[in-house]
């Protein structure tokens, strides 16, 4: 589903050329529960950028789903983003003026779906990670384990093919980070393919394979029950 060959990313800042992906070949296929493990500074994020089509490689081919990423324009960009992923963060996200629900229902305006439906489905995605008794709370009123929840259904919203999730835990304490393993592990059961970041040894134990970078190389792909 996801092939990446020979990616590379520099970043330039004024006349220094700041290299930080060298070489990147992997693939994830469809149903895989992946961790992205490694250092700070590693590379993690701006892998994840790319794959979430948020950020370019400066070369190297992606294919997501027969689709060449790097020949798609914007537009073209937005709509592989809006159909086929959904993004969770360490901060959550959230917009600090909308309730749990309009939250949710986000994602779904920009994906041009009609307004009782939208609620409809939020509604259901709020249910699946038990939060049916707060989808009225604004983000200031909910935990942190309860934020964080909230832009699970907001990444789910849109059935998406993949999540990708940024140290989804790294905010929260060991039991929100438990509850928000066990949906993971849920929705990949049901067959959604998940790319996670994390540094804890803990939280990648959830995942089948561990792909671990080091000075913006992969330096170990593991999969199969890894404790
Ligand atoms: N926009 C940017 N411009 C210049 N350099 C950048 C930019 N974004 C990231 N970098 C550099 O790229 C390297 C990798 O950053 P990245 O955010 O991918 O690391 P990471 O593995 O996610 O780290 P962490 O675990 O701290 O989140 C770092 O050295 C960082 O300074
Ligand atoms: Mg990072």
């Amino acid at each position: 589903m996801i092939s990446l060959r020979h990616i590379h990313k520099t970043y330039k800042q004024g006349t220094l050329e700041v290299p930080v992906l060298h070489e990147i070949n992997t693939n994830i296929e469809s149903g895989e529960f992946v961790s992205i493990m490694g250092p700070s500074g590693s590379g993690k994020s701006t892998l994840m950028n790319i794959i979430g089509c948020l950020d370019r490689p400066t070369s190297g081919e992606y294919i997501l789903d027969a689709v060449n990423v790097l020949e798609a324009d914007e537009a073209h960009l937005a709509l592989i983003r809006n159909k086929y992923i959904g993004f969770v963060f360490q901060h959550f996200h959230l917009l600090p003026r909308l309730s749990a629900v309009e939250n949710v229902e986000l994602p779904l305006v920009y994906g041009g779906i009609k307004k009782s439906e939208r609620r409809a489905r939020a509604l259901e995605a709020l249910t699946k990670v038990g939060l049916a008794d707060r989808v009225d709370h604004l983000p200031n009123q909910l935990s942190g384990g309860q934020k964080q929840r909230v832009a699970i259904a907001r990444s789910i919203a849109n059935d998406p093919t993949f999540i990708l999730a940024d140290e989804p835990t790294g905010a929260l304490d060991t039991k929100s980070g438990e509850q928000v393993m066990n949906i993971f592990t849920q929705l990949n059961k049901e067959g959604t393919t998940i790319v996670m970041v994390t540094h804890e040894e803990e939280v990648a134990a959830y995942s089948k394979r561990r792909i671990v970078l080091r000075d913006g190389r992969i330096i170990e792909d593991r999969r199969g029950v890894l404790i």
